[in-house]
């Protein structure tokens, strides 16, 4: 708690602008001021991430797209962003073999007009669902949802960056089996024909598996590790694991070297939807986060699931990196310093 005081904003700040008056009192003495770690620091997290060769994403929603200070901070701030809902199922198909893409493409078209890359989110999902797919189930279900993988990727072909093909499918707790839902009950092999599915139709996106509760090494993430082995073996189509993050006051001591061994399959690791409950350690979960990625060659990027504190789904949790006016919290300064300390790996993939 201390700490976080401590390197607060304006505390901050007046530390930096002494600065100047420093250097000219060395350059004055025949000194040179050597700046370290700072020589290619960016000043926000997009400029910041892309100098380390990754992205940093937010999750948007349309209905912001009005608001002024929303954008500012959007657009200032981020170089990926992702539909916090425009393109799931029930948005994108309300009506079977209806697909409406209307507010996905807005999302789309604004991040190619500021030079941002693109999450889709999400294709198959047990939530979120239309009306008409949730009375569905065995071969009829099957062929919609797969027809609807098809459908969407080939949409969105050549514009994303990275899938979200399948959400949440592993049950939480010590099973470190699959959850149930009209789509598992299709069968085991749902996953694998959507991960088929989508990489016919747009075979040059990065396809992920993404679920949450998977912030460190225990039995859904093991679940989930055995099946990305498996399909590595077998040949089917995966090229990255999404974790969603949703953090609560504090995190897994072992959260790098979980990102670290999916990576070891040959996978890229993307963490998707972080957010982090405010109290005494939210600056420095989001710092842990924010290191682990830099540390992990294959970790290419980070999304926090909204912009500022009022946008969360998190509801008071106060969650972001922004205050509900826009301001940068302490979070923020602790992953913008994290993003530019040191020197990382660069991500193997492209
Ligand atoms: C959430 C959105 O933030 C909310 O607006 C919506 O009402 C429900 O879904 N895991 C996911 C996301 O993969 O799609 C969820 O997003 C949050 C949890």
């Amino acid at each position: 708690m201390k700490h976080l005081v401590r390197s607060s904003g304006p505390r901050r700040r007046r530390t930096l602008a002494i600065l100047p008056l420093l250097a000219a009192a060395l350059a004055a003495a025949g000194t040179a001021l050597v700046v370290t770690g700072t020589a290619n620091a960016g000043t926000t997290l997009g400029a910041s991430a892309a100098e380390k060769s990754r992205y940093f994403g937010a999750a948007v929603g349309t209905y912001k797209f009005n608001d002024n200070t929303y954008m500012t901070v959007l657009n200032r701030e981020f170089n990926s962003l992702v539909a916090e809902n425009e393109m799931k199922w029930d948005a994108t198909e309300p009506q079977r073999g209806v697909f409406n893409y209307g507010a996905g493409d807005r999302i789309v078209s604004h991040a190619r007009s500021r030079g941002m890359s693109v999450r889709g989110h999400a294709l198959l999902w047990h939530a979120q669902q239309p009306g008409w797919a949730q009375g569905l189930s065995g071969g009829d279900l099957r062929n919609a949802a797969i027809n609807h993988v098809t459908q969407v990727a080939t949409h969105f072909r050549g514009q994303i960056h990275s899938w979200d093909v399948v959400n949440e499918a592993f049950a939480d707790g010590g099973s470190g089996g699959r959850r149930d839902s009209n789509l598992q009950r299709t069968g085991n092999d749902w996953i694998e024909a959507a991960f088929r599915a989508a990489r016919a139709a747009d075979p040059n996106a990065k396809l992920c598996y993404n679920d949450y509760n998977t912030d460190g090494i225990n039995a859904k993430s093991t679940g989930i590790y055995n099946m990305v082995r498996d399909f590595k073996a077998r040949g089917v189509p995966i090229d990255c694991v999404g974790f969603q993050s949703h953090l609560g006051t504090s995190i897994s001591g072992d959260y790098q070297a979980n990102l670290q061994r999916f990576a070891d399959l040959g996978v890229d690791v993307q963490i998707t939807e972080l957010d982090v409950m405010q109290g005494g350690n939210q600056a420095n979960v989001y710092a842990t986060v924010t290191r682990a990625c830099l540390a992990v060659s294959r970790c290419t990027g980070i999304t926090v699931w909204g912009v500022r504190d009022c946008d969360s789904w998190r509801g008071s949790d106060n969650a972001l990196l922004f205050d509900c006016a826009g301001n940068k919290k302490p979070a923020y300064d602790a992953v913008l310093r994290e993003l530019n300390a040191g020197t990382n790996p660069t991500p193997t993939a492209s």
